[in-house]
């Protein structure tokens, strides 16, 4: 579950695209989505063990090429001068270090099949290195959190990871335990160089509230969520204090827009919010702008409020290419297309720079499982296809 679904429905503050949001359709969506998610985390809680299938379903080219033990000579991916030495790679010139961050989730990290693989993601990291200097995580199942600074050792590349740990507010804090002490171990062979911070959460609001039907994140329901989000960050900085690290590491929260509760942004030295145009059917010539104007009015401008004031950063934008069947290809005035993609990359990317908006752009490829499980345009969201082809677009150069 390493997966995000963002959703913005039931904002809390009267914004003008509202109106338009809350609608049949939209509410639908969210149901079926909510429907899979929660069948998802239940069949995660009662099924590790039975050997429940639930999110092995990586379709066949990138792991299949990749499965074939990648960077021993040019016919992979990303060539290499030295096949022995992942730090030798060949730049592509059509990449540009133009992405504040970058969201990415190693393929085969998701229970129980933990099936991920230091070349596969050695790979990926030679890729993301070329288009930014950061990337967040969703979770630390699977080992995700080693292998990828393992990568980065390999490749020697200068990338910093937000880590990230995603419980499950209905299992007892195990998912939670569980992620931490995979983080503690990967600080402790790596050290904090490469790590630039470690998100608790991941849309925990939003599941927590769809989960007790419930819509306010900071009414009595979103209050008592905030608890045990709290807890488990309270948890996370004692561990780190008690490990005496050379360096401060902070410790963030990731949920939807509209889902993020007062009592947890104080508690936290950050929070990155998934703002995303497409699932507001807000049309492409308007997306950047809107992304731009939601972050700021629901998430920068109410943190600096607070007397901690934690950094907020996007946690999720981008544009889908395609829909795996026809009913989701337009989201109200628009189409999911690769032509839509560049004009998000080209109107969103290097304004966000200019105004210094900390963002992760979503996302680094697609994301084969996903499409398998929910269909539609959510296994679409890459700049690359899941066989580490990039899309027919044009990275933005930024001055
Ligand atoms: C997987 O690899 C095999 C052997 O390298 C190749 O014959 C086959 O076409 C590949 N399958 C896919 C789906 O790429
Ligand atoms: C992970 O396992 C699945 C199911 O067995 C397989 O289809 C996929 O190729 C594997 N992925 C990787 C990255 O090895
Ligand atoms: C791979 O390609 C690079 C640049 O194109 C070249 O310098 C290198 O020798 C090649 N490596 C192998 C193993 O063929
Ligand atoms: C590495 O990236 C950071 C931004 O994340 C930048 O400040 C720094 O200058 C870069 N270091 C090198 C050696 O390029
Ligand atoms: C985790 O990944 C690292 C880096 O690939 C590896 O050295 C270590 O053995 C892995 N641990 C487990 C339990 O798989
Ligand atoms: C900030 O960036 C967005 C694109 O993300 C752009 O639409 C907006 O005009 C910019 N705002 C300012 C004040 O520069
Ligand atoms: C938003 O897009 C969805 C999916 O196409 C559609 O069902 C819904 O009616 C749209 N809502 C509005 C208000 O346009
Ligand atoms: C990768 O995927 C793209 C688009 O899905 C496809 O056109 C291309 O043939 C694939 N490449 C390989 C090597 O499988």
């Amino acid at each position: 579950m390493s997966s995000t679904y963002r959703n913005m429905e039931a904002p809390t503050e009267p914004y003008q695209w509202q109106e338009k949001y809350i609608s049949a359709g939209a509410s639908r969506r969210k149901w079926a989505i909510w429907g899979s998610v929660i069948g998802l985390i239940a069949l995660i809680a009662i099924g590790v063990g039975v050997g429940v299938a639930v999110s092995h379903k990586h379709g066949g080219t990138a792991s299949n090429r990749s499965s074939s033990g990648s960077n021993s000579n040019n016919n992979s991916v990303v060539p290499q001068t030295n096949p022995n030495d992942p730090s030798t790679f060949v730049k592509d010139s059509r990449l540009k270090q133009s992405f504040y961050g970058m969201a990415y989730t190693p393929s085969g990290s998701q229970l129980p099949n933990c099936n991920n693989s230091l070349s596969d993601v050695i790979e990926d990291i030679q890729l993301i290195s070329q288009l930014t200097t950061r990337i967040r995580l969703y979770g630390a199942d699977c080992n995700q959190s080693a292998v990828v600074l393992e990568a980065i050792k390999q490749t020697k590349v200068n990338l910093s990871v937000f880590l990230g740990n995603y419980p499950i507010p209905t299992d007892n804090g195990v998912a939670y335990k569980r992620q931490r002490d995979l983080i503690v171990d990967a600080i402790n062979t790596y050290g904090t160089d490469h790590i630039a911070g470690i998100t608790v959460g991941n849309e925990w609001m939003l599941n927590y509230l769809n989960a007790n039907g419930a819509t306010d994140p900071n009414g009595p329901v979103g209050n008592q969520g905030a608890q045990l989000l709290i807890a488990n960050i309270q948890d996370t900085i004692s561990t780190l204090n008690s490990m005496n690290l050379p360096k401060h590491i902070p410790v963030g929260t990731a949920d939807a827009g509209a889902y993020f509760n007062t009592q947890v942004l104080q508690a936290v030295e950050y929070g990155m919010s998934n703002v995303h145009p497409w699932f507001a059917n807000v049309s492409i010539d308007q997306a950047a702008g809107w992304t731009n104007e939601f972050f700021q009015q629901q998430n920068a401008q109410p943190a600096a409020a607070l007397s901690n004031h934690p950094t907020m950063y996007i946690a999720e934008t981008g544009w889908p290419t395609e829909s795996s069947d026809a009913g989701n290809a337009n989201n109200g005035p628009s189409t999911a297309s690769i032509g839509n993609l560049q004009t998000f990359l080209d109107t969103f990317v290097c304004q966000a720079n200019q105004n210094g908006t900390g963002y992760f752009y979503f996302e680094f490829f697609d994301e084969v499982w996903k499409d398998q499980q929910f269909g539609g345009v959510e296994g679409w969201w890459g700049l690359f296809t899941s066989n580490k082809t990039l899309k027919g677009i044009t990275i933005p150069t930024c001055s």
